[in-house]
């Protein structure tokens, strides 16, 4: 389907392809990307998901008519590696200024891309990038979105729009507005200033400046406060001694 919308004198084309059924949407889309020469900004949306992949080899719950489950592929000319935290970055705001428009409270960034609402996790991503020399030459951005659950078995932490509003949302709608926004953001990047982006990043960032407890790879809880972001990514936490540590991904738990 393509789908063609209007935005005062830009005109938009999507390549979107619906699946009944998928195991994930981003290993479809990784493997029809390797396979054919795909369409810049093609999204895979499936109905169903079947073996979801969450961040850290973890699994991703959805439920049939009830969630989004969808994956973006995204080309970029002269996006340095050094530089590719800026591709979750717009694509976290992109979905929480999304949050915004449809009026759910309380939207914020648990870093490094969590997605809550009112601190609970009502969506998630998933980038993996694929390189060529020092660039990225695509991303394939998968994206899950909790609309209208009402329940999620062993998943305290988790929320959707509808237990943030009590109100149903139109799956197809929420979609179509996370879509477009998306790509705006990521075609955004190359003129943008990285320290802008991080910026904006940073001023959503769940829990920023608030003293919270983590905990390090050895399972030791510590007090700190976070900073911030560096350019790689990581997580700036200043310490209760005073000193501003980084974190990779794997490296620190918020306990909070
Ligand atoms: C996370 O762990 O928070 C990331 C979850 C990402 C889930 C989405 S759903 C669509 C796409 N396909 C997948 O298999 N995962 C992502």
């Amino acid at each position: 389907m393509r789908l063609k919308s209007v935005i005062p004198n830009i005109i938009i084309v999507l390549n979107i392809i619906k699946l009944n059924a998928t195991d994930s949407t981003n290993t479809y889309l990784k493997h029809l990307a390797k396979e054919t020469s795909l369409p810049d900004e093609t999204v895979i949306l499936a109905e169903r998901q079947l073996a979801g992949r969450g961040q850290m080899g973890n699994t991703w719950f959805s439920q049939q008519g009830l969630s989004l489950t969808f994956s973006a592929y995204k080309e970029f000319r002269g996006l340095e590696v050094g530089k590719q935290f800026a591709v979750a970055m717009e694509v976290s705001l992109a979905i929480a200024e999304a949050m915004d428009a449809l009026g759910i409270p309380e939207i914020s960034i648990k870093w490094p891309n969590d997605i809550l609402a009112d601190r609970k996790k009502i969506g998630g991503i998933l980038i993996e990038n694929v390189l060529e020399g020092h660039f990225i030459k695509y991303s394939i951005i998968g994206i899950g979105i909790n609309v209208n659950q009402l329940s999620f078995p062993h998943l305290p932490q988790a929320g959707s729009l509808k237990l943030s509003t009590d109100k149903d949302f139109d799956t197809e709608e929420v979609f179509q507005i996370l879509v477009k926004r998306i790509f705006k953001g990521l075609n955004r990047i190359p003129d943008k200033d990285f320290s802008e982006i991080k910026r904006r990043y940073e001023e959503r960032l769940f829990l920023k400046d608030q003293i919270a407890i983590f905990e390090n790879t050895q399972g030791k809880p510590f007090n700190g406060e976070i900073r911030g972001v560096s350019d790689r990514g990581e997580l700036l936490i200043e310490t209760e001694k005073k000193q501003l540590q980084s974190f990779q991904f794997k490296e620190v738990k918020m306990i909070y």
